[in-house]
C-alpha cells in the first residue's frame, strides 16, 4: 500500500493535490500542533473539508500533545485510520478503544528513538503500527535505516500470530529506500516529497508501488 502525504502538497490547492493521487491506498494527513513537534500544519476543520472531496481512505497521523483528548474527533469525522504517538498518549489502550468504537482503525506510532518492545502488549489493541523513519515534524528528511530492525520485529510478531496489525513506515521513503523497507516487512509506505515533488504524483505512486512489490 502507498499513502501519499499531503505535507509536501501545495496547501493552497489541497483539493486538486488530493485528486492528483487518485488510486492511492490511503491519504496520509499530518496533523502537527507546534508542541509535540516543532511545526504547525492543520487540524480537524481541514480534515473534515478534505473528507468531503475524496474517497481515498484517510490516514490521520496526529503529531500532537494530548491525543487522549483529540484523536476520537478525527474518527468521528470519518477518518479511516487515526494514529497517535505513544510518546504523547497517556492511555493508548483507551484511545484505541475509543477510535474503534467511533468506527476507525487505531494506529500507534513510535519515533525513531522509541523502542518497540515495551509496547508489544499495548499493540494488541491496535490495527496499525506506524514506525517513524525520520524525526517527526518535517517532510524531505533522510531515511533512518536503523528503524528497520523494529519493522522486522513487528513483521515477525504479525507473521507468528502474536499481533494483528498493519506495519506502516513514514519518513524518507523514495525510490532509493522503499525496497529495503519492503524487504524488512512494511505493508504500507507513506511518501510525501517523493510523490508531490514528482512531476506526476499519480505516476510516482504507481512507480513506488511497483518497486515495493519487487
Ligand atoms: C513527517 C511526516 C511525514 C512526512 C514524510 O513528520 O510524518 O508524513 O510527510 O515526508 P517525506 O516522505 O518527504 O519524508
Ligand atoms: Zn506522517
Amino acid at each position: 500500500m502507498i499513502a501519499p502525504s499531503i505535507l509536501s502538497a501545495d496547501f493552497a490547492r489541497l483539493a486538486d493535490e488530493v485528486a492528483a493521487v487518485k488510486g492511492s491506498d490511503w491519504l496520509h494527513v499530518d496533523v502537527m500542533d507546534a508542541h509535540f513537534v516543532p511545526n504547525l500544519t492543520l487540524g480537524l476543520p481541514i480534515v473534515e473539508a478534505l473528507l468531503k472531496v475524496t474517497d481515498i481512505p484517510m490516514d490521520c497521523h496526529l503529531m500532537i500533545e494530548d491525543p487522549d483528548r483529540w484523536a476520537v474527533g478525527y474518527a468521528e469525522a470519518g477518518a479511516h485510520n487515526v494514529t497517535v504517538h505513544v510518546e504523547a498518549a497517556a492511555d493508548p489502550v483507551k484511545i484505541a478503544r475509543d477510535l474503534r468504537a467511533a468506527g476507525a482503525k487505531a494506529g500507534l506510532s513510535i519515533k525513531p528513538g522509541t523502542p518497540l518492545e515495551p509496547y508489544i502488549e499495548v499493540l494488541k489493541e491496535f490495527d496499525t503500527l506506524l514506525v517513524m523513519s525520520v524525526e517527526p515534524g518535517f517532510g524531505g528528511q533522510s531515511f533512518i535505516a536503523d528503524v528497520l530492525d523494529k519493522v522486522r520485529t513487528a513483521r515477525n510478531l504479525v507473521d507468528t500470530g502474536h499481533l494483528r496489525l498493519l506495519v506502516e513506515i513514514d519518513g524518507g521513503i523514495n525510490a532509493d529506500t522503499i525496497e529495503q523497507a519492503a524487504e524488512a516487512g512494511v505493508d504500507c509506505f507513506v511518501a510525501g516529497s517523493a510523490v508531490y515533488g514528482a512531476g506526476d504524483p499519480a505516476k510516482a505512486v504507481a512507480a513506488l508501488r511497483d518497486q515495493a512489490r519487487n
